[in-house]
């Protein structure tokens, strides 16, 4: 028995970084995964390589920044495997900038692709998930939490997805629906990018993680997200896991 037994799952970002990694995990614990991803070529690549390898997977190309987008997503996997179990808001795009300099389509950029996405598609599937008692899991960060210089347009997204996923636990537990939120390091392609942009930075991060080195997204993200996506984790919601090698200790 699988732990994730013919669940369908939406994975936002699933084309690449931690949204790949949650795909792959998803897969071979036997969920069918829809990949939600602006990148067309790297969602298809992606949803074909693991097709040919026997697992189910369906490309949609989304915009998360728009809504029409995401109602298409949504449609068109109802209509293809008619259920939603498992709603995974990985992806989240932003850029950092003193806060002084923070503008306003910085901001649009860091919530529309990160809350305003979030808080659409948990309004869109929360219906579906009435239905099969399904799990939805968002992703905050630890740059979040701490409130990290230059960070000041993400934290505000991701502090208030945070925020949205208590509620939606208090408001929809009583339905068996359970509300999670990963926060995460992890070696991604956005990782990779801003290494190269900030190589001190970035040794500096390594050294302030206990267990000294980002995590896997497959081997080190995907195995926590199947277990918040899976029966396994019924009875916690409205947490946030640290999936950080001890970076923070929430109490
Ligand atoms: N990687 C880390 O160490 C780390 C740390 C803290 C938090 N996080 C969070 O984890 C999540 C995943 O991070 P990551 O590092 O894998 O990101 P990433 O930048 O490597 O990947 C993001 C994915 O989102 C997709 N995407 C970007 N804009 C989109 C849009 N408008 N519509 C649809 N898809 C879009 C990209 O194509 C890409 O596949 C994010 O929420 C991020 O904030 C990551």
């Amino acid at each position: 028995m699988t732990k994730l037994n013919n669940k369908i799952a939406i994975v936002t970002g699933g084309a690449g970084g931690i949204g790949s990694g949650i795909v792959r995990a998803y897969v071979k614990e036997n969920a069918k995964v829809v990949i939600a991803d602006i990148a067309a070529e790297k969602g298809q690549a992606l949803s074909d390589e693991l097709n040919d390898q026997g697992y189910e997977t369906l490309f949609i190309k989304t915009d998360l920044s728009n809504k029409s987008s995401l109602k298409a997503c949504v449609d068109r996997t109802i209509e293809t495997y008619g259920q939603i179990d498992v709603l995974v808001n990985n992806a989240h795009a932003s850029r950092m900038s003193p806060f002084l300099d923070i503008t306003e389509d910085d901001l649009n950029l860091s919530l529309n692709t990160g809350f305003f996405a979030t808080f659409y598609l948990c309004q869109m599937i929360i219906p579906h998930l009435k239905e099969t008692k399904g799990n939805i899991i968002n992703f905050g960060s630890g740059a979040a939490v701490k409130g990290d210089k230059n960070q000041g347009s993400y934290v505000v997204a991701k502090e208030a997805i945070r925020g949205i996923t208590r509620v939606i636990a208090n408001e929809f537990g009583e339905f068996g629906i359970n509300a999670n939120i990963i926060s995460p390091i992890a070696y991604s392609e956005g990782v990779d990018q801003w290494r190269q942009d900030n190589p001190e930075y970035y040794n500096q991060v390594v050294k302030g993680i206990p267990l000294q080195k980002f995590g896997d997204v497959e081997k080190d993200i995907g195995p926590v997200a199947v277990f918040l996506g899976s029966d396994a984790s019924q009875y916690i919601t409205g947490q946030t896991i640290m999936v950080d090698g001890g970076s923070i200790k929430l109490y």
